[in-house]
């Protein structure tokens, strides 16, 4: 099981990890950090755990991870940015999260709109962003990030669409190392966001992307629009021209046509965005 002194050791962030509570089985690290954020803990709390019994992910689907082989943490930030510009924060772990995974596997990662990170075309990381919102600020968001780092077996209908680390790197990898390469380059590009916005990620994220020109399917709200993909927006929705026509989505469930990539257990349909917030 992870440790706190270990996973701290080495690890240069100011305040990314400065606590980390770690667990060998939980029910979801968002779960736990949200409880956190809510009594007021502070940006940089990480919850990390070996297991989780009820991991969730995008669309209320379900997050199934092997315990002991892989990274399945969340991360409490507060980066006191307009609602608006929410959406670009997913762009922003994703394209952090790539960067720290091409760095140990020198494989060019690719992010798929909106949080997934692809190593050969196959998913081999996951995001999912909850927040909480006040007086159109965001009062802080929790980042739950799952890595597929050691697993080299997966149940039968995710086989062609996930993958690990290890599996494309044909090496075993030093997943402790991982975590702090990936808090390492979260925390650099938060403080950049930090100081001067979030815009810049959208045109990084747009080149680690292959959806560029691409016929695509959304699935939103029950129904299905297909058309081609034509970029990012500033607020990081993904411009879409459908019939002549472009449209903005902020939310949905991405199928390349033609291609097959995602590590979850269909559920009951619920909040369909890149950022999960609560109902009003
Ligand atoms: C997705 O691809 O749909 C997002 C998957 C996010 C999974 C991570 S694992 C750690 C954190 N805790 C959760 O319950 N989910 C996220």
């Amino acid at each position: 099981m992870f440790n706190e002194r270990e996973l701290r050791k080495g690890l240069k962030t100011k305040t990314f990890g400065k606590k980390i509570y770690t667990f060998q089985t939980i029910d979801s690290t968002n779960n736990c950090a949200k409880a956190v954020a809510n009594v007021g803990g502070p940006e940089g709390i990480v919850v990390i755990a070996e297991e989780q019994t009820a991991g969730k992910g995008r669309l209320g689907r379900r997050w199934l991870a092997n315990p002991n082989e892989n990274l399945t943490f969340s991360l409490v930030l507060r980066p006191s940015v307009h609602a608006e510009v929410i959406h670009q924060l997913p762009l922003y772990v994703g394209l952090a999260l790539a960067e720290a995974i091409e760095k140990t596997t020198r494989i060019r990662a690719e992010c798929k709109w909106p949080n997934d990170v692809l190593l050969n075309r196959k998913k081999v990381a996951g995001i999912l962003v909850e927040g909480a919102l006040k007086e159109n600020f965001v009062e802080y968001v929790v980042v739950g990030i799952g890595v597929n780092v050691n697993q080299t077996v997966f149940p039968p209908d995710l086989a062609n669409k996930a993958t690990s680390l290890r599996l494309e790197c044909k090496r075993e990898i030093d997943r402790i190392a991982l975590f702090r390469d990936i808090l390492t380059a979260l925390e650099v590009m938060y403080q950049r966001g930090k100081q001067s916005g979030f815009g810049f990620v959208v045109s990084r994220w747009m080149e680690r992307s292959s959806m560029l020109n691409k016929p695509i399917a959304v699935s939103q709200h029950g129904t299905v629009i297909t058309g081609i993909v034509k970029g990012l927006s500033r607020e990081g929705g993904l411009i879409l021209q459908a019939n002549g026509l472009e449209q903005t989505l902020f939310a949905g469930d991405v199928t390349i046509l033609g291609e097959v990539n995602d590590q979850l257990l269909p559920s009951a349909p619920s909040q369909q965005s890149s950022v999960v917030l609560p109902r009003s």
